[in-house]
């Protein structure tokens, strides 16, 4: 794979989708490339699964990789910053027209069916120590070898809890660093 920061752009019609849901800070050009460059490759009927939604950012472009490669997809968020953005949310993404399950909960409440196996897990939900520890030991597992998890915000100097738990957990032998563009961090499963 070249360098992340290297990466092509994902399709026009992508950026644009992206560019239309606000919020720049949530997801930047170069990270959008990275997280594609994934995303596009994984084989069809690939289960992808977002936690933090918020704005719908990533959401979209997973979405519309989702239309033509069939994955299944969930998403998880509960809306902190309010109601409005989870039917702005659930109206966007039902224009996309790719089926999804959402849940509107806290992600380590999701009960994915028993054997699902995660070949892309994405986290941007919760940035505290905490909340990405208990998403790491809530998701982690069920990424199988050859899957992705990717991390929004690694390195953020706002959000300084990210990397250092991250690190602790991508320290294990079993994961491949793919590298870091802008704040998406994206380690395989070896
Ligand atoms: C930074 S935003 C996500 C931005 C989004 N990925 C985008 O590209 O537009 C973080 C979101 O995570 C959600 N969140 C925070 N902690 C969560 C948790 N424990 N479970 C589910 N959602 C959570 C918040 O409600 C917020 O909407």
């Amino acid at each position: 794979m070249s360098h992340p920061a290297l990466l092509p752009m994902p399709p026009d019609n992508i950026l644009r989708a992206i560019h239309g849901r606000g919020g720049w800070e949530s997801l930047e050009d170069n990270e959008a490339a990275f997280l594609y460059s994934i995303l596009k490759d994984l084989p069809l009927f690939s289960t992808v699964v977002e936690i933090g939604c918020e704005l719908g950012r990533s959401s979209v472009m997973i979405a519309m990789v989702a239309k033509d490669r069939h994955f299944n997809l969930h998403h998880c968020d509960f809306w902190v910053s309010g109601s409005h953005y989870a039917a702005e949310w659930i109206a966007c993404m039902h224009d996309i027209g790719s089926p999804f399950t959402l849940h509107h909960m806290n992600s380590s409440s999701v009960d994915l069916p028993e054997g699902t196996v995660i070949n892309l897990l994405y986290v941007d939900g919760d940035h505290e120590a905490a909340g990405i520890s208990a998403d790491c030991d809530h998701y982690l597992h069920m990424i199988p070898e050859g899957g992705y998890v990717a991390f929004h915000d690694y390195g953020r100097g706002s959000l300084p809890s990210v990397k250092p738990t991250v690190d602790n957990y991508m320290v294990e032998t079993s994961w491949e660093p793919l590298g870091v563009s802008r704040t998406m961090a994206i380690w395989r499963r070896k």
